[in-house]
Formats: structure tokens, C-alpha cells, sequence
């Protein structure tokens, strides 16, 4: 996941980047910061593409160099004003969707007039500029390091006062009336599988006043067998990262976006997951948690769709470790995605970015 992006036109400041990349990447982890758009497919939407790359991002810094405002295509027309020209485009994302968005000058460059701007990016002239001075480029990256931190969503932490026994015994009372009604859902699209198998319809399970409050994607078959999530080799996972951070799974809430299993271990559908996620829904209204973790790309479509964050259309793998803030009915939340824990089964290595997501829910705890 990168958040922060870097703009630039190579033949304006290159050797500026490059310097600047590896000043910044002893500060940040080198795979948070974003300086190339990789090369795009034939027939890939490319406006498209930059604005889902520049959407994933926290900080978007604009290197203005001398030739920044004036370069120019080979028929002698401004590359600021050509239909296709990306370091525009990215600019327009990156204010459009209200990103930190910070013009370095280098090279002895000055700030373009508003004037000299294409309309759709009249507003970078307000946005206040660092200058990168040749001679004094380890202080000056030292200074833009530190406005970076400081631009990076902060996060207080946020854990949650421990509620009164009255207040746990009404949230309990809460969710076992909606445990009663997933008993009761005879309209499920998975009902009849699930009584054929004699399997349990799987709410949920843990504090009813947690404040990480977990979405997976379905009940396996232990899961369905048990009645509760979590309990087979994803769950496995899922506790060995809970005890890096000190977590136990009783802390927190766990729950999935469909609450039935479906056949065939399978995937669920678009129609499953409709009918389940008012069940979420109200167990989000229950439980009040400070943070959502969706585990995968079903709760995490689901979650980005539900709070309407800007990045809905985007994928889990930009968005994985990413907090980012919603406003619930309850108050303002946090919703972190994460990789679901499956993906260390089919692939060990990727327990190193779980791991690491899993350390931005330390505030939490
Ligand atoms: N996978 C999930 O997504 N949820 C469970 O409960 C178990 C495995």
C-alpha cells in the first residue's frame, strides 16, 4: 500500500526523485512510497488507472522543477494542457478527492501562478511549497520528512472505555435476539443448504464491546459444524497474528459477511452476501466498535461501499494496511483492510505484509 505518492515530470526533475526516493525510503518503508506508474496494458484506462493509484495514497508531493510549467510535446504544445499527460491527471486526482497534497520546488523553480495553470489544477498555486535546495538537500528532506509525519493520518489512540456491566448485559440481549432471527432466516438464499447439512448459521463471537470488531468472508466447514467463526486453519492464523499485537480473540468481535456456508467451499455470491449484511450491520450498531477490519476482498467491497469512501473501487491489494476513517452512526471509526488470514495458506511468504498490517491495530488495543 503507498501512501505517499510522488509526481514528477522525468524530464524535469529525475535526478531531484531520485535523490529524494532514497532521503525519503531511510524514513519510510520503501514499498509505501510511489513514484511510477508501472506500464499500463494496452487498453487499460490509464486516467483510471492514476486516479486509483493517486486514491490509495495519504500524501501526494508534486516536484516542480525550471521546466515543470513550460515543457513542451514534440509539436511544440504545453504538456501541462495535453489530454494525456499524467503528471496533470495525478494532480487533478489528488485534489479532486482532497489528498495532502504538497509542491517541493526544485532545481531553484518557483511556484506557477495560479494564471499559468490549467484550470483543473488552479488550486495547486494555493497549496504552500517546500523548496529541495541543491546545497542544503539533506536538511531540506529532513524538514519535508517531517511535515510527511505529520501530514500522515494521525492516529490517536483510540481504545475504548470498558463498559458498564448493564451495557454488556443489554448488547448481549442484542445479539442473541439477532442470533435468533439468522436461526429463523428461512428467505437465506443458504438456508436450505444449511439445514440439509445440519449445519449452524455462524453470527459472530467474542466481546460484545469490542473495539476491533473483524469481517471475514464465510463460514467454512468447522465454522459451520461449530457455529462459530473462526475456528479452523484461517482461524489459526487469525490468532497467531492477534498475539503479536497482545490480543486474545476474546477481546475482540469476529463476524463475516455472509453467515451461512456455502457449497463447494465456493465463494459467496452477490446475493448472499445482500442478504446477510444487514446482520452486520446491526452488529456494527451493537457492538460500536472503534475499528472495522474486513479480512479480504468481500468485506472490504462491502465496508468501503457501506461508509462511501472514496475508495470503494479500489483493490485490497492497494488498499491492505491502509487506515482509513469513516463516520458510523455511532461515531467517527477507523476501517483498516487486511488480507484474510487464508492467504498464508496458499502462500507462507505473505505472513511478513500480515504481520505488519496487523501492527497498525496496536493504537487500538
Ligand atoms: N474464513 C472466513 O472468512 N470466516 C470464517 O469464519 C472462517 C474462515
Amino acid at each position: 500500500m503507498s501512501r505517499i505518492f510522488i509526481n514528477y515530470r522525468r524530464q524535469d526533475s529525475e535526478g531531484y526523485v531520485g535523490r529524494l526516493y532514497d532521503h525519503l525510503s531511510s524514513h519510510f518503508e520503501p514499498s509505501d512510497i510511489f513514484m511510477d506508474v508501472e506500464a499500463m496494458k494496452p487498453g487499460v484506462d490509464f486516467v483510471r488507472a492514476l486516479e486509483e493509484a493517486v486514491v490509495a495514497c495519504d500524501v501526494f508531493i508534486a516536484i516542480i522543477g525550471p521546466q515543470w510549467l513550460t515543457a513542451e510535446s514534440e509539436d511544440g504544445s504545453r504538456r501541462l494542457d495535453a489530454d494525456n499527460d499524467f503528471v496533470r491527471i495525478e494532480i487533478e486526482s489528488a485534489l479532486k478527492h482532497d489528498k495532502v497534497v504538497i509542491p517541493v520546488l526544485v532545481g531553484r523553480a518557483t511556484m506557477p501562478l495560479k494564471r499559468d495553470l490549467p484550470e483543473t489544477i488552479a488550486a495547486l498555486a494555493h497549496r504552500n511549497a517546500f523548496e529541495l535546495s541543491h546545497q542544503r538537500f539533506a536538511y531540506d528532506v529532513e524538514q519535508l520528512v517531517r511535515t510527511i509525519k505529520s501530514a500522515l493520518l494521525p492516529v490517536k489512540p483510540a481504545t475504548k472505555a470498558r463498559a458498564s456491566s448493564e451495557t454488556l448485559r443489554r448488547k448481549m440481549r442484542e445479539i442473541k435476539a439477532l442470533r435468533d432471527q439468522l436461526f429463523d432466516a428461512k428467505a437465506s438464499p443458504l438456508y436450505a443448504h444449511r439445514i440439509e447439512n445440519r449445519y449452524f448459521p455462524v453470527l459472530g463471537d467474542g466481546n460484545p464491546d469490542a473495539n476491533i470488531l473483524f469481517i471475514g468472508q464465510c463460514p467454512g466447514e468447522y465454522e459451520a459444524i461449530q457455529g462459530r467463526p473462526f475456528v479452523g486453519a484461517s482461524g489459526d492464523v487469525l490468532d497467531e497474528m492477534l498475539l503479536t499485537i497482545g490480543l486474545k480473540r476474546e477481546d475482540t468481535y469476529m463476524t463475516n459477511v455472509v453467515l451461512d456456508r456455502p457449497p463447494d467451499n465456493r465463494d459467496p455470491i452477490p446475493a448472499e452476501i445482500e442478504f446477510y449484511v444487514p446482520y452486520v450491520d446491526r452488529l456494527i450498531e451493537i457492538v460500536e466498535p472503534g475499528v472495522i477490519v474486513p479480512l479480504g476482498r468481500f468485506a472490504m467491497g462491502y465496508i468501503l461501499r457501506k461508509y462511501d469512501l472514496p475508495e470503494k473501487k479500489l483493490r485490497i491489494g492497494q488498499l491492505h494496511g491502509k487506515l482509513m476513517q469513516a463516520k458510523a452512526a455511532h461515531g467517527n471509526i477507523f476501517i483498516l483492510p487486511i488480507y484474510h488470514p487464508a492467504m498464508v495458506l496458499y502462500s507462507a511468504r505473505e505472513k511478513d505484509t500480515l504481520r505488519q498490517d496487523f501492527q497498525q491495530l496496536k493504537p487500538f488495543v
